[in-house]
Order: C-alpha cells, then sequence, then structure tokens
C-alpha cells in the first residue's frame, strides 16, 4: 500500500443487501460483485455465514464464493457470527473472515442471540483458530459509539474489548458506528487512542450515514491516521437488529472525499456510478450518496 493509499472496503452485498425487502437471488450478488470488482474495488465483503432464518438475504453465500473469481491482489471478505459461521465460510474457500462483537450487552442479545462475554469468548475463539490455520479474522466492534438499547456506548468499555481482540490475533479491529450516531468530535477522540495503543494498520471504520455525518466521521477518522474504511455503493444498507440504522456512507462518496484530499483508492468513480444505477435497478428502487447528483454530472 503506497504512502497515501486509502484502503475502500465495499460492504453493500453484505450489510448493504441484509436489511433489503426486496432478496436478491444468487446470480444477482454475483454480478453486482462483479461490478463492484470491475469498478476497482480490491476489497468486497460478499455476505455472511449465518443463520437463513435470521437473514434470509444473505442464505446461499457459500455457493456466491464458490462461483466468484478474486483477481490478484483482492481480498474477499464474509461475516460469521460463530465457529459454524467460520467452518462454512472456509469450506467455501473464503480465506477472509469477519467476527462481530457488540460492545453492550443488549445489542449482542438482539444481534446474536449471545451475551458480551460469551461473543467475545466466541469471537476470541474464532480468531485464534482462524490465525492458526492462515485465515485472516477481522474484529468488527459494533455500537462503538451509541447503542439503539443502551445509549451512549463507554469509551474505556470499546477500548479494553479492543484490546481483547487484537491480542487474540484480529488481523483488523472495525469500529462500527452501527446506527450512524456518532460525531467527528467523538470519532477523533476514540481513534487516537487506538491508534496510539495499537497503531494505524491495524485499524479500520465503519460508518452509516443516518444523521449526514457519515463524511465527517471518514475525515475525522483520516485525521487520526485511520486509512482504511467500510463503505456501501450508493449508501446501501442498515441492520436488521439495530432500530434506526440507515444505509453506510456511500463508496461514491467516501472515494470522492479520499480522492479530492490527494489521497488514491484506486477506484474509478464513473464504473461506481453504473454499479450503483445496477443495484438500483436489481432492487427496484433508486440508490445514490449524497454526492450522487453532482458526481453523475461531473465525474468522467
Ligand atoms: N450459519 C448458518 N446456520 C447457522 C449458523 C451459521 N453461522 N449458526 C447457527 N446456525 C443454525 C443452526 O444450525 C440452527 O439450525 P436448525 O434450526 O436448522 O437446527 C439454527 O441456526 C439455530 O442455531 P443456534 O445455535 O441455536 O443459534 P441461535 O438461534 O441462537 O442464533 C445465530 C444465533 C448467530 C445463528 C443467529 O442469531 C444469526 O445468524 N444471526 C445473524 C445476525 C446478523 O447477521 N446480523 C447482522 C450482521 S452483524
Ligand atoms: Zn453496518
Amino acid at each position: 500500500m503506497s504512502g497515501n493509499a486509502i484502503i475502500v472496503n465495499e460492504v453493500g452485498p453484505r450489510d448493504g443487501l441484509q436489511s433489503q425487502a426486496g432478496h436478491l437471488d444468487l446470480a444477482q450478488r454475483q454480478r453486482f460483485v462483479e461490478a463492484l470488482l470491475a469498478a476497482g474495488l480490491r476489497h468486497v465483503e460478499i455476505g455472511s455465514f449465518v443463520s437463513p432464518k435470521a437473514v434470509p438475504q444473505m442464505a446461499g453465500t457459500g455457493d456466491l464464493a464458490q462461483a466468484l473469481q478474486a483477481p490478484p491482489g483482492s481480498e474477499l471478505s464474509a461475516l460469521v457470527p460463530n465457529m459454524k459461521g467460520y467452518e462454512l465460510a472456509r469450506a467455501a474457500g473464503v480465506d477472509t473472515v469477519a467476527v462481530v462483537v457488540s460492545a453492550t450487552e443488549t445489542m449482542n442479545q438482539k444481534n446474536i442471540n449471545m451475551g458480551l462475554d460469551e461473543t467475545m469468548d466466541v469471537a476470541r475463539a474464532v480468531i485464534e483458530r482462524g490465525t492458526k490455520e492462515g485465515a485472516s479474522v477481522q474484529a468488527y466492534l459494533a455500537v462503538a459509539f451509541e447503542c439503539p438499547f443502551e445509549g451512549p456506548t463507554d469509551a474505556g468499555r470499546v477500548r479494553e474489548l479492543a484490546a481483547s481482540l487484537i491480542d487474540a490475533g484480529a488481523s483488523q479491529l472495525v469500529v462500527a458506528d452501527t446506527i450512524g450516531a456518532a460525531n467527528p468530535a467523538e470519532v477523533r477522540s476514540l481513534m487516537d487512542a487506538l491508534v496510539a495503543s495499537h497503531g494505524a494498520a491495524l485499524m479500520s471504520c465503519h460508518f452509516h450515514d443516518t444523521r449526514a455525518l457519515g463524511l465527517a466521521n471518514v475525515f475525522a477518522a483520516i485525521e487520526s491516521g485511520v486509512r482504511r474504511f467500510d463503505a456501501s455503493v450508493g449508501g446501501l444498507g442498515g441492520c436488521p437488529f439495530a432500530p434506526g440504522a440507515k444505509g453506510n456512507v456511500a463508496t461514491e462518496d467516501v472515494v470522492m472525499l479520499c480522492e479530492q484530499m490527494g489521497f488514491s483508492t484506486g477506484v474509478n468513480i464513473p464504473a461506481l456510478l453504473e454499479v450503483v444505477a445496477l443495484i438500483s435497478d436489481m432492487l427496484g428502487s433508486p440508490q445514490g450518496g449524497r454526492a450522487h447528483y453532482w458526481l453523475s454530472r461531473n465525474a468522467a
């Protein structure tokens, strides 16, 4: 990764699709991921290995993983909530998985039917086993700023959980503002502390744009030294288990911000806008980030 590079990890095929009323079939999901890769994205979360009863939109992620060809230098990842998900992902040839720990008791219960301690035990076990078996295991810390059930999240607890997941061997620590409640000042303060303790290379941020602060929060984290962000093309998304969560910060907005500030993302904006059109068409509803109008008239 060159000095001024920022990695954009596209999560539309997972975070974006998991909350849609309309379910895409496997051929559509494959076309969606392929179009994202064609736009230059090299980090894509293709889906999750979760109970199809809990999230029917993600059923068949194993078949999708096997159908996809990862271009050289690319990282196709999948979310796994437990050891069963890890095993299913690995059996489908997925080398990069993401475990999710919510920073509050209630959010873990609502999301994966386990308390915080049990979720941490499961996450550490997946990280340790994955690392031994040559996989990369990313650790998400969800509701890192505010929980829809418990209110503001204690930053000290977030730092403790982060340290424990990193000690276990997580390849990335993804700080997630699951419901889009963070503001740039708290992002700066938390990410400064995490970067000081663990270094910027392990850090990544995942913002939702519920209150129109997604890009401001990305900027705050860049100022803290973070160089890796999740985003979802067209601003697709939400979490079916976190009331009030809106879509992720849009990939095209994040790419525009980074490129205009002189960072390189390797992503082609016109091709990305074609993916916005494609996914809008597949879902039957118009998608697009905050800069969509301007970008669609000015991005060459
Ligand atoms: N993938 C597929 N199926 C799974 C699974 C996985 N990772 N983990 C468990 N299951 C299956 C079990 O085999 C069982 O199937 P059965 O009913 O046919 O016997 C069923 O799911 C229930 O298993 P159990 O271990 O009792 O889990 P649970 O009912 O407590 O649910 C989760 C726990 C984690 C499986 C479920 O809450 C889930 O999938 N949540 C996903 C949440 C999510 O994706 N959130 C958004 C991203 S953060
Ligand atoms: Zn999210």
